[in-house]
């Protein structure tokens, strides 16, 4: 059971890598938190720094995501066994539920990271990296979901808050244990509650879409 705690602490610590507020500093030296949205997160760092550091920090915080979880897996792999727990529990939901567990505290780092004065990004690539690890099926239909947002709308909040709103329900559809359904409400609310700002700019019309900067800079 300590075992569990350090993996709750490393998967906290892996989402709390800030890799928009690394790039931002190390490109430009500029502190990513200060334009745009504010948000360290790829799309603002897209926005920011152009395409190729976007796709790297896209990329790097989805992986943060996959490794809090691969992360678990390996621990699974030596302990603890049905021996060390009592009879009654079901392994395979007790893992579950741990698994679950590590993906929202990875998603928390992200956003609320301890590198960064408890703040960073809105947590949709991690997210993404997370549900691609906990099964892959759930993780390429959002990403799919999200793609057809982006392709219709060029919006990357928007898509974003469709696939949030996808995840429980794809969970649902694919027979996925309890854990992982209450993760995908969990973690879909969370993510949108993160996106108000934007939530605010979409309806007021003023949300920028790709390759366009925000009309009041933060
Ligand atoms: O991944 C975050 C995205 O959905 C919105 O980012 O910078 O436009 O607030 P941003």
């Amino acid at each position: 059971f300590s075992l569990c705690g350090v993996a709750l602490v490393i998967a906290y610590l892996l989402g709390s890598f800030p890799t928009g507020y690394i790039a931002g500093k190390v490109l430009q030296g500029i502190d990513i938190r200060e334009v745009g949205s504010g948000s360290t997160g790829a799309t603002n760092v897209l926005r920011t720094l152009g395409k190729g550091p976007g796709a790297v920090v896209l990329v790097v915080d989805c992986l943060k995501g996959v490794l809090a979880i691969a992360f678990v897996y390996w621990l699974f792999s030596f302990a603890p066994t049905q021996n060390l727990l009592p009879s009654t529990v079901n392994i395979q939901l007790w893992q579950s539920w741990m698994i679950t567990l590590v993906g929202l505290l990875a998603i928390l780092g992200h956003s609320k990271s301890i590198f960064l004065g408890f703040c960073g990004g809105k947590s949709v690539a991690t997210s993404l990296g997370i549900l691609l690890a906990m099964n892959w099926q759930v993780g390429l239909a959002t990403a799919a979901v999200f793609a057809v947002f982006i392709a219709i709308s060029r919006i990357v909040s928007l898509s974003s808050i469709a696939g949030a709103i996808a995840v429980p329900i794809l969970m649902l559809t694919l027979h996925q244990p309890l854990p992982y359904i209450l993760f995908g409400i969990a973690g879909g609310i969370y993510v949108i509650l993160r996106h108000r700002a934007n939530i605010q700019r979409l309806l007021t019309g003023i949300e920028p879409k790709i390759g366009q900067k925000l009309a009041t800079e933060k």
